[in-house]
């Protein structure tokens, strides 16, 4: 219950570079904050989460002239691309700007100017590598050539990754530019520098006020320890992003204008929604400002921006919330492991809930970075949310429905039962303020385990069989539903879509600010299951369609979530047996569809002459328009165990060739074949 008048708050995530598409470390990152803003609007709270997309930058431009389209073209493609991922996670967005608009471009020569006002740009020479053919300044990472130390080839310009050993691009032996294989000259060049060692004494009181993590604090502390260094904020034509005012061919580096973009998105929101903006920025406002972040930007947000907004006239942030990285099974996220995941992927095989609630189950505020380890991951959702949460509710509303008619009991039958679980809410609350996800999700858990004891102990199967106990059953029953409706309230931050699903049955909305009364003589919707459980066969498929194509995709692959690895045809024989095994039937496609939330399937449905028809997920968007495959004949493997697919189940597989993308051709038999015949 908010005790006070509700607190107004904004909250931002990371803009997410807009030159690939979000992976499940971006993920980590969205969940963990809008858990925080979703627990924050269900007490009462005024909370607004904004982000954006980060669409500046040397890399996005190379991007899309490799693509042989503009910069805004390709900042508008990934945007839409990270808005569905995003939307797929259930992340509440109150806005998803880009950094890339008119707003970012105002307040970012605003604060610049603010800053210039005030002496803290300074200029000078400076001497960097330059592509000659390029005509292009080249950073560190974009510069190669053999390492100094232990002459490895193709080394990137600032460090070894196969001895370890750290230098400038000018030790490099035959350095050569990464984007056109030029060697690269040296050149000078104006650069700007906002004056960061002058907010030493601003910054080191910042560090010390707690405002931080202590990691966090700590890890900055190094820096203000060795002395600040003045922060070079521009970058020469060509570039994507913003001229610097007054400064032909003078561009604001990327950074300069990242952070700014959180105040551009609230405004963008604020001119659409009447909301007040003013407030938010003012110095010595009430309203609370935050940032969710990964530990590998805390300089930027921990310092630099403090230190800009404290020049600019603006407020600093109420706190800065840094969160470690995501490993799976243990290690970096791998490509050739299928464990780099992106979040496209993701939700083709699995739903958003059992991540989200895994990452609730494991979060916690400290900077250490968090294991999704995939076998935990379906043992811990499957016993927990399936086996705990949703079995209370399963199970008391059978009896409901069959002998009661849905409608719960006058009065509830265990009172101080239902007083202890309402009672530990404000600690279940505290933790989730704190952002100790892991521990509140303990807890909750814990109070399943208690419902299900009760339920156990009273045995309403039992005394659902005996004369005249009808009255006990219903007591029962009752009193699961409503310690149920105290559990999902709890979890509804986590379980957006599984609580909306809950509502509709307990036709009742899970306010944490309405637990007080019991739910009595009330009526119930007929239960529906709220959540599958996970099949590891789709984690398994998840993983697979990961890995790089070169890796997995055998050609003929088309369904999206191919068993194992396809050994070469050259490397296995198999028995003439096991061929003949195979069922592949010539099919009709009698319609195809797109399939909402996915990137690469179609829906078919096939005719299969006297065998019937059936329903296939296919893997062929990228070659195929649905139109276009209608009324067409192809080849399907027809005894193929039925998939369960995020989307449906796909009963068969019908044959292509080629290695996906553009390349993809579906088998067509000769004229005359007829639908259902078999192929030999
Ligand atoms: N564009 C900058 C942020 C600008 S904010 C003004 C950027 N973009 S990013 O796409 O590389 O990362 C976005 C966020 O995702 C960062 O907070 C980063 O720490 C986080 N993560 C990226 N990979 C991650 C993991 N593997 N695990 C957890 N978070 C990770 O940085
Ligand atoms: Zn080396």
């Amino acid at each position: 219950m908010a005790a006070h008048a509700p607190r107004k708050i904004l909250v931002t995530s990371a803009l997410p570079y807009a030159n690939g598409p979000l992976h499940l470390g971006h993920m980590l990152e969205q969940v963990q904050t809008d858990i925080w803003v979703r627990f924050q609007q269900s007490r009462g709270h005024d909370c607004l989460y904004v982000c954006a997309d980060d669409a500046h930058g040397t890399a996005i431009m190379l991007a899309a002239e490799k693509l042989g389209i503009s910069p805004e073209q390709h900042i508008d493609t990934m945007r839409e691309l990270h808005v569905k991922d995003s939307d797929g996670f259930f992340i509440n967005f109150a806005n998803f700007h880009s950094t890339h608009s008119p707003e970012n471009r105002k307040w970012s020569e605003k604060i610049y100017k603010r800053l210039k006002d005030n002496g803290h740009i300074a200029s000078r020479t400076i001497t960097q590598a330059f592509d000659p053919e390029k005509q292009l300044f080249l950073a560190d990472r974009f510069i190669k050539g053999s390492c100094p130390r232990c002459k490895a080839d193709d080394q990137y310009g600032d460090n070894c990754e196969n001895c370890g050993a750290t230098y400038t691009p000018a030790d490099l032996i035959n350095p050569v530019s990464a984007i056109s294989g030029a060697t690269p000259v040296e050149k000078e060049s104006t650069h700007f520098f906002f004056k960061l060692p002058e907010f030493e004494d601003m910054l080191k009181a910042w560090l010390d006020s707690d405002t931080l993590q202590p990691q966090v604090a700590n890890k900055l502390r190094e820096w203000t320890d060795a002395g600040l260094q003045e922060w070079d904020i521009s970058r020469d034509a060509p570039y994507f992003g913003f001229e610097i005012p007054g400064e032909p061919d003078k561009y604001f580096y990327v950074w300069l204008d990242a952070p700014i973009g959180y105040i551009a998105s609230f405004e963008n929101y604020c001119q659409r929604s009447g909301h007040a903006f003013d407030e938010y920025w003012k110095p010595g406002t009430d309203t609370e400002l935050y940032h969710f972040i990964g530990k590998d930007i805390i300089n930027f947000h921990g310092l630099f921006w403090p230190a800009m907004l404290h020049s600019a006239g603006l407020r600093p942030p109420t706190a800065i919330y840094a969160h470690g990285f995501l490993t799976v099974n243990g290690t970096k996220m791998s490509k050739s492991r299928g464990t780099f995941i992106n979040a496209s992927t993701y939700l083709e095989h699995l739903d958003a809930e059992y991540l989200r609630y895994y990452f609730a189950a494991k979060l916690s505020n400290s900077v250490d970075d968090i294991d999704l380890n995939l076998e935990d991951f379906v043992q811990r959702v499957n016993s927990d949310v399936v086996g705990k949460v949703v079995n209370i509710a399963s199970r008391c509303a059978g009896f409901l429905r069959k002998g009661f008619n849905n409608r719960l009991t006058d009065a509830c039958a265990e009172p101080a039962l239902l007083a202890d679980f309402i009672a530990a809410g404000d600690g279940i609350a505290e933790l989730y303020e704190q952002r100790e996800f892991n521990k509140a999700v303990r807890e909750i858990i814990a109070l399943a385990d208690r419902a299900n004891q009760y339920i156990d102990m009273k045995k309403p199967w039992v005394l659902a069989r005996e004369e005249g106990r009808e009255k006990e059953v219903h007591d029962v029953c009752s009193v699961g539903i409503n310690l149920f409706r105290v559990l999902m309230t709890y979890l509804k931050p986590v379980l957006p879509a599984m609580a909306a699903k809950s509502e509709s049955f307990l036709n009742v909305s899970l306010d944490w600010t309405d637990l007080q009364a019991p739910l009595t003589r009330h009526e119930l919707s007929t239960f529906k299951p709220l959540i599958q459980r996970v099949d590891p066969k789709d984690v398994e498929a998840m993983v697979e369609a990961s890995k790089p194509a070169d890796a997995s995709e055998a050609p003929g692959k088309t369904d999206a979530t191919p068993a194992a690895k396809p050994p070469k045809a050259q490397d296995t024989v198999i028995d003439f047996e096991d061929f003949a095994k195979i069922d592949l039937r010539i099919a009709k496609i009698t319609a195809a569809e797109h399939v909402s939330g996915a990137d690469k399937l179609l829906q078919l449905t096939l005719d299969l002459g006297d065998m019937g028809s059936k329903q296939v997920f296919a893997g062929i968007k990228s070659a195929y328009r649905p139109e276009d495959l209608v009324g067409r004949l192809t080849v399907v493997v027809a005894n193929l165990a039925p998939r369960k697919m995020r989307f449906g189940v796909s009963e068969g597989m019908v044959l292509a060739a080629g290695s996906g993308g553009d390349e993809l051709y579906l088998l067509e038999p000769h004229e005359g074949a007829q639908p259902g015949m078999q192929v030999k």
